[in-house]
């Protein structure tokens, strides 16, 4: 290991985050090789720029994870609603309603960071109860009034602040709750709100958040309808058996 390797990773533990956007000449970038953004089509797409373009000062995902959430939302079921748990400042949600603004758009967040809620010191290690507390249901409202014609914003620890069951009918969904058990807890909800042929993106898969990805395994092991897939560089997509279901149109490829 060299010693520049060395200092960067030390850093990164230092900082529980990883250093991608160093320049190569003073630091190693994570990637052996950058990603070729040459001719990728989302990339070129003019309505996912502007989305991108408005989500990014409100949301912490980068522009890869953002891409994904892009083309699975518009290849999912356009007759469910998509919905976004754990929003922080909205600017997921943002883009999710700029890929499918004829769809209802359910937001939820506690709003307080983890408040109320168990982490576990081992598999939660990279989070901690003070993060996430500056942003409001208010603020994301605000954000979300000029772009989503429908929509709801749902304020309290998920599941259990659906009171009214709003949440519901979903055939995107897209899961941030960084915490095992929220994850598993969120999962296991959604998993009978959804319609035919939904996706669900579960963000901090295989990026050490070790609480997200023991949910995952642990969701699809007890869901035998549900398979689950690594998106790069650190979303899990979960797929249901009713994509291959006999007569169904196998996907809805937005242009
Ligand atoms: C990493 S942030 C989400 C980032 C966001 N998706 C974005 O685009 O920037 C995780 C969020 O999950 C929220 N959260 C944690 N547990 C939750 C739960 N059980 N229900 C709803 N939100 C939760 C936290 O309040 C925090 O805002």
């Amino acid at each position: 290991m060299t010693f520049a390797r060395r200092v960067r990773l030390m850093l990164e533990r230092l900082l529980s985050a990883q250093i991608t956007r160093v320049p190569a000449p003073f630091f190693p970038f994570r990637e052996p090789r950058g990603v070729d953004v040459t001719n990728i089509a989302v990339l070129r797409d003019p309505a996912f720029r502007r989305a991108l373009d408005a989500a990014l000062p409100h949301t912490l995902l980068d522009t890869p994870r953002l891409a994904n959430l892009w083309q699975l939302c518009r290849m999912s079921n356009p007759a469910g609603a998509v919905a976004e748990i754990g929003t922080y400042r909205g600017g997921g949600a943002l883009l999710l309603s700029q890929a499918a603004p004829d769809r209802r758009l359910l937001v939820c967040d506690t709003f307080a960071g983890f408040k109320g809620q168990r982490l576990d010191g081992a598999l939660d290690r990279l989070f901690t109860p003070e993060q996430f507390h500056d942003c409001s249901a208010e603020q994301v409202r605000a954000l979300l009034t000029p772009y989503a014609a429908d929509f709801r914003v749902i304020e309290g620890a998920f599941p259990a602040s659906d009171l009214m069951g709003i949440v519901a009918g979903l055939s995107f969904v897209h899961l941030d709750v960084d915490i095992h058990d929220a994850t598993l807890a969120c999962l296991r909800h959604i998993a009978g709100r959804c319609v035919d042929r939904a996706l669900v993106v579960v963000d901090d898969y295989r990026r050490g958040a070790d609480g997200c990805d023991r949910a995952v395994e642990s969701f699809v092991r007890e869901h035998r309808q549900w398979t689950g897939f690594p998106l790069y560089p650190g979303q899990a997509l979960l797929v249901h058996r009713s994509w291959f279901a006999d007569g169904e149109a196998p996907c809805f490829i937005a242009a």
